[in-house]
């Protein structure tokens, strides 16, 4: 655990399995968190249950696609806390198609949630950023590896943020720190259909032999916004159990 205390987190997808894990890490580590999603209901449940007086913990509807609604959560960000030290921006789709059956409609909405939506989030965020804090944001294995079958549109937008990252690396530097996770296989609901059928050959081609859990993707995110990796920027982290090395 690290000392967050008087830190302010930012992390969008925080609805989802890895976002709303790394919502409560750092809130455990005594940040105050502004939570994000697209899914309403599913943040603020996970607000209220981290945080039942809202006092430390808040949760704001957002579509990572729209560049108002960037403007609007930092905005809301800074009036609920004073603040922003810690952004994570984990809002992502992953979708299944072939790429010769792709559509163009297809193609773009996961670019403009999986690549667009970070783009205007760290924007609107590094204003409000003071010197020592950090940006941590979500690529893949498959950003990696690429070569992720009917995840084409996916793999493109992760190799993406992993190049992103690095510019920010540089520009934002000696100020802010950016880098970039990469897991491998986490238990979340995004890989759920990704998984059926070959769970077991996941598993079986993971040194660990087991799926990650979102909690150890967080303690790599909090890890890396942490003064413990004071040196560390422009890494993209993977977090595979081993899965990364192939079977
Ligand atoms: N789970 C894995 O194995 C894995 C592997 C590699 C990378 N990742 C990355 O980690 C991040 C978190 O993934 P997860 O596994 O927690 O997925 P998840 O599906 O559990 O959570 C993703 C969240 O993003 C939200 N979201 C989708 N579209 C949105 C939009 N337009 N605006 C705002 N929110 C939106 C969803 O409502 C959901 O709550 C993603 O960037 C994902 O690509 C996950």
């Amino acid at each position: 655990m690290f000392d967050f205390k008087d830190r302010v987190l930012l992390v969008t997808g925080a609805g989802g399995g890895i976002g709303g894990a790394t919502a409560a890490y750092f809130h455990a580590c005594g940040a105050r968190v502004m939570m994000a999603d697209i899914n309403e209901a599913a943040v603020v449940a996970l607000a209220r249950s981290l945080d039942p007086s809202a006092q430390q913990v808040r949760a704001q509807r957002y579509d990572a696609s729209q560049s108002a609604d960037a403007q609007a959560l930092v905005q809301a960000c800074l009036r609920a806390f004073g603040r922003l030290d810690f952004l994570v921006p984990a809002a992502a789709i992953y979708e299944d198609q072939l790429l010769r059956s792709m559509s163009d409609a297809q193609w773009e909405a996961t670019m403009a949630v999986n690549l667009n939506g970070v783009f205007y989030l760290v924007r609107q965020a590094i204003a409000a950023m003071p010197a020592g804090s950090s940006i941590v944001t979500l690529a893949s294995q498959s950003g990696h590896t690429g070569g992720s079958v009917e995840h084409g549109h996916y793999g493109a937008t992760k190799g993406a943020i992993v190049s992103f990252t690095r510019t920010l690396a540089r520009e934002l530097g000696p100020a802010i720190r950016a880098n970039a996770v990469s897991p491998g296989m986490i238990d979340t609901p995004m890989v759920a259909r990704a998984l059926a059928g070959k769970r077991e050959e996941v598993i079986a081609n993971t040194p660990l032999k087991r799926l990650g859990r979102p909690e150890e993707v967080a303690s790599l995110i909090a890890f890396l916004c942490s003064d413990a990796a004071s040196f560390i920027t422009g890494e993209a982290i993977l977090v595979t159990g081993g899965l990364f090395m192939g079977g």
